[in-house]
């Protein structure tokens, strides 16, 4: 089972002078159980990229197939249905948090689909279980009242109340200091490692691509420029400057290293790697001309 867009074209505003060719030819495979990672620059196609993932756009051209069936051309799919499956946490998901109570606010979504009460109550504290939100002392709190992290966390959870197969989350740590980056970062992990969700991160940092994705794209310009392991990607480090996008901190350091002349190898994309790797040179006394 996957999530695959073909030849997916979206222009925004055709036939007008503001008309916005957003995405071209975008051809991408998420197979179920990926952790996929998909970078580019502010205004490169990602946002609009995800939304054709559960049919809030439609192509211009192209398919989007969930689990094999085309769901913008198939007679009688139901888009709450593709929306159930494939669950979408937007860019500030806080901004959208309006009910008065953290347990309402995440109920949200499970009262719409007409779950009962009791089931609701199970879902809602399950969610919250998952992004480490205590119930017995939030569900009764206004989300206002929450920090960043923990509002950003609420919207989450109300997302996986819908219990989704498929999570795709769009820039969840930007504007979270670190720890708060750290928690919900793992907590993502997690629900791709233990609950086996497939999980479609769209992210500004090339560090926590590095560290959590095991395949990842790059955008420009509304195209796919570069496709692969993380590995792989890294290893275009000029295009990926030239792009503006960069490559992993320790990526550059490694990489700097190695011209001052310590022979360490560069295709090096977390810090667990390049400790490694630091320390076999060290240990090896591998200096190439110190
Ligand atoms: N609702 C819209 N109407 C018109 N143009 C849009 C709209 N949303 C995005 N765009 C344009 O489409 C392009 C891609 O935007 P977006 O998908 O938001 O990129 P990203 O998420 O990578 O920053 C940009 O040129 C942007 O200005
Ligand atoms: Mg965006």
């Amino acid at each position: 089972m996957s999530l695959v867009l073909k030849n997916l074209y979206h222009t925004y505003q055709p036939n007008t002078p503001n008309e916005s060719h957003a995405l071209k030819n975008i051809n991408l495979t998420i197979n179920d159980g990926d952790f996929i990672g998909i970078i580019g620059h502010t205004g490169s196609g990602k946002s609009t990229l995800i939304q054709h993932l559960n049919g809030l756009l439609k192509p211009s051209k192209g398919q989007v197939l969930v689990d094999g069936v085309d769901i913008n051309q198939t007679k009688g799919v139901h888009l709450k249905e593709i929306r159930l499956r494939v669950g979408i946490v937007f860019q500030y998901p806080e901004h959208q948090l309006f009910e008065e109570t953290v347990a309402k606010d995440i109920a949200f979504g499970p009262k719409n689909l007409g779950l009962n009460e009791k089931e609701i109550v199970k879902r809602v504290k399950e969610a919250m279980q998952i992004v480490q939100l205590d119930y017995n002392t939030l569900k009764n709190i206004s989300p206002f009242e929450l920090s960043g992290g923990q509002k950003r966390r609420v919207a989450i959870a109300g997302v996986l109340a819908m219990k989704p197969k498929y999570l795709i989350l769009d820039e969840p740590t930007a504007g979270l200091d670190p720890k708060g980056r750290e928690e919900i970062l793992t907590q993502i992990q997690m629900l791709q490692k233990e609950l086996k969700l497939t999980v479609v991160l769209v992210s500004h940092s090339m560090d926590d691509v590095a560290r959590f994705a095991d395949h990842m794209v790059v955008m420009k310009k509304g195209e796919i420029v570069l496709s692969g392991k993380p590995k792989e990607v890294f290893g275009h480090y000029e295009e990926l400057e030239q792009l503006g996008v960069g490559v992993p901190t320790v990526t550059k350091l490694m990489r700097q290293l190695r011209m001052r002349g310590l022979d360490v190898l560069t295709d090096i994309i977390t810090i667990e790697e390049a400790k490694n790797e630091i320390l076999r040179v060290w240990q090896t006394g591998g200096q190439k001309n110190a």
